[in-house]
């Protein structure tokens, strides 16, 4: 899949801006502050329906204006569709259209192109909180299968509703209540646990062989699903079940649910100890350039077609060999990829230069360079 045009409006400090990019690579340059990011916020935000770091949709107006827009033009196995974003600010609120007609429903908006974003803030993934890795790992399961959107729409929405039961005062006598709850619970809970745990089976692997390919230290990666849940499939429910029965004082006392997906976390090994306690920083940073290229090799591999690849100033964050690693990958990989760098030296991208678009961006304005 290919952007063929991006179009902003108002969209943080872009008033206006129409990129026509290159098929393979693109490379916009320019200083701190003047808008690179925010050109990447843009393209994931009409990929995904979400930001990488607004909290709220208004907050990708531009000051002063009352919309924003973003656009994309997509190619894909030779289909050319329109992808729009529009934010209002007053009230707060976000349409999404294909082709001109607006899309209800989120998870009818996906499928049609995937990007994958690797920024400075996932290098801190093996240290970071459980919460971080969840979400990374989330993104990219459900960028190989948009299904698990909607499960976990209705997992968010019961656990909400069975924590706020938990603290509703007298609540240990709602256990009657709570029993209807826990079945719906657990059904919505399995589903995201086998979803999650088959996702990261297949990608494990891959992990492992682009880790060695960028280190050769024979050291071994195993990543994987930590969980409570041990059973196969099938079990799932009604073990999270038993769980959540289990912990039903625990869980009146501390006023939250504490078994289930949203506990669980991406478990990283290297030679058989937590990476995140024992990994050195070059050890950690080639293992989440390992992540990255697995996923998107696997998102190749199952939509039969290339993610586009956004890239945020990470050479900057990476040693020299790292980088070297990093671009090699980027050569033969079949992505389109935009990246975004203050040094535009550090891109060491493709040796022929019809491979790839440079722009300038300065205060908000993109230009060709
Ligand atoms: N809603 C907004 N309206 C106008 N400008 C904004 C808005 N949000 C952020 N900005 C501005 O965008 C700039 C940051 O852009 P960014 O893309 O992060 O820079 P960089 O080029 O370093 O990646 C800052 O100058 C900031 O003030
Ligand atoms: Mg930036």
């Amino acid at each position: 899949m290919r952007l063929l045009a991006v179009e902003l409006a108002d969209f943080r400090n872009v008033a206006g801006a129409l990129v026509v990019p290159h098929p393979r690579c693109n490379v916009f340059h320019g200083d701190n502050g003047q808008g690179k990011t925010n050109l990447l916020e843009a393209i994931f935000l009409v990929g995904t329906l979400t930001s990488f770091r607004a909290s709220r949709v208004e907050e990708m107006v531009r000051f002063g204006a009352t919309f924003a827009r973003a656009r994309a033009r997509v190619e894909r196995s030779g289909l050319e569709r329109l992808y729009e974003v529009e934010i209002a600010t007053q009230p707060a609120r976000k349409v999404a259209r294909v082709d001109g007609k607006s899309v209800r429903a989120t998870a009818d908006y996906f499928g049609g192109f995937n990007v994958v974003l690797f920024a400075p803030d996932d290098l801190q993934l093996p240290r970071g909180a459980p919460g971080e890795r969840r979400r990374f790992l989330d993104r990219a399961v459900w960028n190989a299968e948009p299904a698990l959107l909607r499960e976990a729409q209705t997992y968010a929405r019961l656990l909400k509703s069975r924590n706020a039961l938990l603290r509703t005062p007298d609540a240990a006598r709602l256990d009657d209540l709570l029993e209807v709850y826990d079945a719906q619970l657990a059904a919505a809970g399995a589903a995201i646990v086998a979803r999650r745990r088959r996702y990261l089976g297949a990608l494990a692997p891959r992990v492992a062989v682009a880790f060695e390919r960028i280190t050769k230290s024979g050291l071994p990666l195993c990543i994987g699903y930590r969980t409570r849940q041990q059973g196969s499939d099938g079990e799932l429910a009604a073990e999270l079940s038993a769980a959540l029965r289990a912990d039903r004082r625990k869980d009146f006392a501390r006023g939250f649910t504490s078994a289930g997906p949203h506990a669980d976390d991406l478990e990283l090994t290297l030679d058989g100890r937590p990476a995140g306690l024992y990994g050195s920083q070059g050890q950690l940073r080639a293992l989440v350039l390992a992540l990255k290229i697995a996923e998107i090799e696997q998102l190749d591999e199952v939509l039969g077609d290339a993610p586009i690849l956004l890239l945020d100033d990470v050479s900057s964050e990476l040693d020299e060999a790292r980088n070297a690693d990093l671009f090699a990958f980027l050569r033969e990989v079949r992505c389109q990829v935009f990246i975004t760098t203050t040094h535009p030296a550090h891109v060491l991208l493709h040796p022929d230069p019809g491979a790839r678009c440079d722009f300038r961006v300065t205060a908000g304005t993109i230009a060709r360079s």
